[in-house]
């Protein structure tokens, strides 16, 4: 069994997560860790964003006594996602500012439906074979034991964006984006279809692939 921390506070993210993964993963989330340092997304990418989060979450935790524990017995690793839109109308951002999106100049997260709103705004009179994008996700993952010696998997999905919000399901900007090759919203298609194509599923499958390939 292998214990993964996912190192989100984005419940969302942490169920897709979860649901992708499923055995033989155990997965703990940062509710069992309130005393984990907030880490500041300062970095240009999301290769930057999601390594900070690992390594220093993986940091904390070799000084924790759970940290300490787990080693131990064995070995926890960290996984951090860092992840966005890239809409080409707008040479690619919100980028790794997706989730701050409506309020560049702040550093705590916008709400959905601000970043949204800005989001249609800016793309008013863009036309719809120019409303090309994709969500971009890097996740690192690291160990307790070697903080600094992580690892990248990445993944994207292409659609786009479309001229008003629908559907409920997901979270962040699925409202509005269609996933190529089909004519609804990651928010109207679900979890189960997401989950298959989504950005996070394919760098998840990748990590899959790699923790398969590990000496038991
Ligand atoms: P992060 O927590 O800094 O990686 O921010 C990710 C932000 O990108 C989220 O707050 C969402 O706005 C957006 N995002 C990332 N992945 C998804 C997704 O799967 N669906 C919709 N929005 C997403």
């Amino acid at each position: 069994m292998t214990t993964l921390l996912i190192a989100t506070r984005n419940a969302h993210k942490v169920g897709e997560i979860q649901a992708i993964l499923g055995a033989p993963f155990r997965c703990l989330t940062l509710k069992e860790f309130p005393d984990a340092p907030a880490v500041v997304e300062d970095a240009d990418t999301f290769a930057g964003n999601a390594t900070k989060k690992a390594v220093e979450l993986a940091k904390w935790l070799a000084c924790s006594e759970c940290g300490k524990r787990n080693v131990e017995s064995g070995n926890i690793f960290v996984l951090a996602d860092d992840s966005g839109l890239e809409v080409d109308a707008l040479n690619g951002t919100p980028g790794v500012h997706s989730a701050r999106f409506a309020a560049l100049d702040k550093l705590e997260n916008s709400r959905d439906a601000d970043n949204n709103a800005k989001l249609l705004r800016l793309l008013k009179d863009v036309p719809l074979e120019k409303r090309a994008g994709r969500f971009r996700c890097v996740i690192a993952l690291a160990t307790v034991s070697s903080p600094s010696a992580q690892q990248l998997f990445d993944g994207a999905c292409e659609g786009w964006i479309q001229f008003a919000a629908s559907g409920h399901g997901g979270f962040g900007y699925d409202p509005l984006f269609v996933p190529d090759g089909f004519t609804q919203s990651f928010a109207e298609l679900g979890e189960d279809v997401k989950n298959k194509l989504s950005h996070r599923a394919k760098a998840l499958a990748k990590l899959k692939v790699y923790f398969s390939r590990l000496p038991t």
